[in-house]
């Protein structure tokens, strides 16, 4: 085995060997179950683990990582994460992190053409169109990516709101609320951009107020 995969099996003996420190049964109780409270819709970059970044623990967070952190009518991996987490761990919240840098909302800005990824990025392509009177207009690359980044989030709140996995549930009543937040790598802070939205017209009014930006 090679020194990097040694790495994260030692790293694993510490994680097991701290855990038994703190709590001697954690592991009997934490394989008991789980009942998170969040559902966290993310992107796969590798400096941004949720559970580290919010200082959650074990069974905190119901997780679901793509690159670009984009919600897509017709994944299925995606949709099966999303009912579980709605219908049967039923989450009060549901929040989708983008992040400052993202290459995968760069790559789609540019226009780089990386093979398969593309389809998979022509999801935020939209998003930049939609928006192209606003990002085109900002005065520099690093402000035109970290506008789309956000404007990213909230196309994806909207996709959320629009499935019908969402739409039943808040027929239901108003959980899960669909909450967009940012991720900035130069920092480390979270920010809110959406917060706690919990029905179709709280979903309209935020994406309208961006869309009214587009046209004043
Ligand atoms: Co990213």
């Amino acid at each position: 085995m090679n020194i990097a995969l040694q790495h994260l099996l030692q790293g694993n003996e510490r994680f097991v060997q701290r855990k038994l420190s703190e709590n001697a049964n954690v592991f009997k109780q934490t394989a008991q179950g789980q009942q998170p409270h969040v559902l966290w819709v993310g992107c796969s970059d590798s400096r941004i683990d949720p559970n580290e970044i919010t200082q959650t623990g074990i069974g905190d967070l119901f997780v679901h990582r793509n690159i670009a952190n984009l919600v897509v009518e017709f994944d299925l991996n995606f949709l099966s994460v999303l009912q579980y987490a709605v219908e049967v761990l039923k989450v009060d919240d549901i929040i989708i992190c983008g992040h400052y840098g993202c290459g995968g909302v760069n790559a789609a800005l540019k226009g780089d053409q990386l093979g398969l990824i593309d389809s998979w990025l022509a999801h935020i392509k939209s998003a930049h169109q939609y928006y192209a009177w606003e990002i085109d207009a900002l005065p520099t690359e690093r402000e035109r990516q970290r506008r789309l980044v956000e404007l990213n989030v909230l196309e994806q709140i909207n996709n959320l709101g629009k499935t019908r996995i969402i739409r039943e549930a808040w027929a239901r009543g108003a959980r899960p609320t669909l909450n967009g937040w940012v991720y900035d790598l130069e920092t480390g802070q979270l920010n809110v951009l959406h917060d706690s939205i919990a029905d179709t017209d709280q979903l309209k009014l935020a994406c309208k107020f961006e869309r009214k930006k587009q046209a004043s």
